[in-house]
């Protein structure tokens, strides 16, 4: 960042307000002052970093003074960045995200990336995202595989909203079909693989979380119930009819889940073969249950 520029009784500069607003939020104890700082600023001004940057001797109109200080405002009370920026990237794409729908995290590109792995040999793939969210891993998926058809689920109409304007945005409407569903209740057909990443966090622990999550992002999107697993053991048992010969799942939980969730997978697809992939930082936290050809 330049250094500050603030040439006495003049209007203040962007490069002083930005500094400002970066001491304001290191005083309350927000990790990345410096750059979410910036963030604000690029939001409430619409430009990017570089051009923020070259604007740094500009003085700001007050409209544009007053949207920063309300996304300040928002932040400090401990709103995550992303919801204020409207979008994070997921997969290398920009993806919307908004109050009411979890902000898709790195470790879910795991479920991605098996996903795609698991149906490379197949021409024309058929999916599922159980629990799309923000659309992300359906989007990411049907962006990888041009001939792909995902079927993305949810309960959340806010969910469902945003999934639809992601794969509208991103060209891939066609072939994502948007479907209120309670886990895999409405989808029409068989698929090659269910993808989910459900709520896995234990009702216990929600409150224990960091502000940004407990307080903002929907409870209904992170509770798994007394030990996590509530929705994921219900989807391993109603999955079966739901999938190709062959078919599988891929499964994102909290690594300390995957050994009673192998467990539930084992009696529920005998004969499977139930497998553990770690994510970025090394955890187990993908299950892939791969159902036998009969
Ligand atoms: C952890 S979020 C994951 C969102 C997105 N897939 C992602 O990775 O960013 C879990 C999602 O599951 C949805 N969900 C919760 N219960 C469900 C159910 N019974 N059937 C379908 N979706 C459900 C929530 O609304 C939420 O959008």
């Amino acid at each position: 960042m330049a250094e500050e520029v603030q040439p006495h009784a003049a209007l203040p500069t962007l490069a002083y307000l930005v500094q400002k607003t970066a001491r304001r939020l290191e005083a309350a104890g927000i990790g990345d002052a410096r750059l979410e700082a910036d963030l604000i600023w690029t939001t409430a001004l619409g430009i990017d970093r570089a051009a923020l940057y070259a604007a740094f001797r500009d003085t700001p109109s007050e409209e544009e003074a007053g949207r920063a200080e309300a996304l300040c405002e928002r932040r400090l009370n401990r709103e995550p960045v992303a919801y204020l920026m409207g979008t994070r990237e997921f997969y290398g794409l920009p993806i919307a995200v908004g109050p009411g729908v979890l902000i898709p995290r790195p470790e879910t590109e795991t479920v991605v990336e098996e996903t795609l792995r698991l149906v490379e040999g197949e021409a024309s793939p058929v999916l599922a995202d159980v629990g799309c969210g923000s659309g992300a891993i359906a989007v990411a998926l049907a962006v990888a595989r041009p001939e792909a058809v995902v079927y993305a689920l949810d309960v959340s109409q806010r969910a469902l909203e945003l999934t639809a304007h992601n794969a509208a945005t991103h060209g891939v409407s066609e072939r994502i079909h948007v479907l209120e569903s309670d886990l895999l209740a409405a989808l029409p057909r068989p698929v090659h693989v269910v993808a989910a990443n459900l709520p896995y966090v234990t009702s216990e622990e929600i409150p224990l979380l960091e502000p940004e999550v407990s307080r903002y992002e929907p409870r209904e999107a992170l509770d798994g119930g007394a030990d996590g697993l509530a929705l994921i053991r219900r989807l391993l048992a109603e999955a079966g009819g739901h999938l190709l010969p062959g078919g599988a799942l891929v499964l994102e939980m909290d690594p300390r889940q995957i050994a009673a969730a192998s467990d539930t997978a084992v009696t529920c697809f005998p004969g499977a073969h139930v497998r553990a992939v770690r994510d970025l930082a090394g955890r187990e936290r993908v299950l892939i249950v791969r159902t036998v050809h009969r």
